[in-house]
C-alpha cells in the first residue's frame, strides 16, 4: 500500500515513519496542510492508499492564545485531508487527544463516550474529529493521551533535564492520565492497517494510568536519579489552559498496550 505521512518530523511522525520505511513522508517544509489547494495538488499528484496524519498544533497552554491557529491546523485541516483523501480513495489515519473529555469520570471515557473539551486545544482536537467523522468514512481515528517519544521534547526528557540543575521539584499530583510511548502508538497505526481492522474511533495509549507527580516518581526511580519530588495540586501550579482531571481512555477494541510503566523502561534504555 502506497502510504503518505503528514507531519513526518514530528515526535510521533517520526516513529511512524520509521515503521513505514517506504512511505512518502512530507512535514511543513515539504506540504502545509492548512493550505486546502498545495495538499489537494499534491495528495493528487502521490495518490497514496492511505494518508497517516501526524502534523498538529499540539502546544496546549499556547492554543489558549492562538486559538484561530490551533483550530485550522487540528480542525479546520482535517476537511482539507478528507477533501484530498476523496480525490484519491485513501484511507485516513488520524491522532486526537484524552483532551476532547473533560475528565469528570474517575474510570474514563470509552471510545463512544461524548466529547466536552475543558481547553483550547481539546476543542480544536474535538473540531477535526468531528470534520472527519461527519465528512468520511475509510478513517482510524486513534486517541492518545501524554506522549512520549525519543524525537520529541516530552515529560521524561524535560523531568530529566530539570533533575541536572535542581535537587528538589514540584509535581502536580491532581491529574490522572496514562503516559504513551509514541513507539507503541506507532505499532498500534501499523497492525490496525495491516489486519484491516473495522474503520471508526480506537483508543490506544499505554496500560495503566498515574497523575503527572506519579510518573516523575517513577521516571527517578528508573533512572536512578536522586532527587526530591513533592506532589503539588493543579491550582498551585497555574497553567493558561485547564486540564482535566481524570483523562483515561477506556480501550474496548484493541489489545492491551505494555503498562506505562514498562514503557517508560523501554524509553530509557533506548535513549540513555
Ligand atoms: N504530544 C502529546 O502529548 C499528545 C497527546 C495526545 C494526543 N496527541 C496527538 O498526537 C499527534 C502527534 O503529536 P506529536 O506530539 O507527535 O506532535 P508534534 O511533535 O508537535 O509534531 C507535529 C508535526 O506537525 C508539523 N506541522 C506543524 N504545522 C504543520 C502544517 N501546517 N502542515 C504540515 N505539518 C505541520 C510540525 O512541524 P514543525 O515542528 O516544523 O512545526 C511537526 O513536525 C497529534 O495529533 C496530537 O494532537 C499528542
Amino acid at each position: 500500500m502506497k502510504t503518505l505521512i503528514l507531519g513526518a518530523k514530528g515526535m510521533l511522525g517520526t516513529d511512524i515513519s520509521l515503521l513505514f520505511p517506504d512511505a512518502t513522508q512530507w512535514d511543513l517544509g515539504d506540504v502545509d496542510i492548512t493550505n486546502e489547494s498545495e495538499l489537494e495538488l499534491k495528495v493528487k499528484a502521490l495518490n497514496p492508499d492511505v494518508i497517516i496524519n501526524c502534523a498538529a498544533f499540539t502546544d496546549v497552554n499556547a492554543a489558549e492564545e492562538k486559538q484561530e491557529a490551533a483550530n485550522l491546523l487540528n480542525g479546520k485541516a482535517l476537511l482539507y485531508i478528507v477533501n484530498a483523501a476523496k480525490k484519491v480513495d485513501a484511507i485516513i489515519v488520524h491522532y486526537s487527544t484524552d483532551y476532547v473529555f473533560d475528565g469528570k469520570q474517575k474510570l474514563g471515557y470509552a471510545e463512544d463516550a461524548p466529547t466536552n473539551p475543558l481547553n483550547m486545544y481539546g476543542s480544536s482536537k474535538a473540531l477535526g474529529e468531528k470534520n472527519l467523522t461527519e465528512n468520511y468514512a475509510k478513517f482510524y481515528l486513534l486517541r492518545t493521551a501524554w506522549l512520549f517519544g525519543k524525537n520529541g521534547k516530552n515529560f521524561i526528557s524535560t523531568m530529566l533535564d530539570l533533575a541536572k540543575t535542581r535537587d528538589e521539584l514540584k509535581v502536580v499530583n491532581d491529574q490522572t492520565g496514562s503516559p504513551t510511548y509514541t513507539k507503541d502508538l506507532a505499532q498500534v497505526t501499523f497492525d490496525l492497517l495491516e489486519k484491516k481492522q473495522p474503520f471508526g474511533i480506537y483508543h490506544a495509549s499505554n496500560d495503566g494510568s498515574c497523575t503527572w507527580y506519579e510518573f516523575a516518581v517513577e521516571i527517578f526511580k528508573q533512572a536512578s536519579v536522586d532527587i526530591t519530588v513533592n506532589p503539588c495540586t493543579s491550582d498551585e501550579y497555574p497553567s493558561p489552559a485547564q486540564r482535566p482531571k481524570y483523562s483515561i481512555l477506556q480501550n474496548t477494541k484493541l489489545p492491551k498496550l505494555r503498562t506505562w510503566q514498562k514503557a517508560v523502561q523501554a524509553y530509557l534504555e533506548e535513549t540513555q
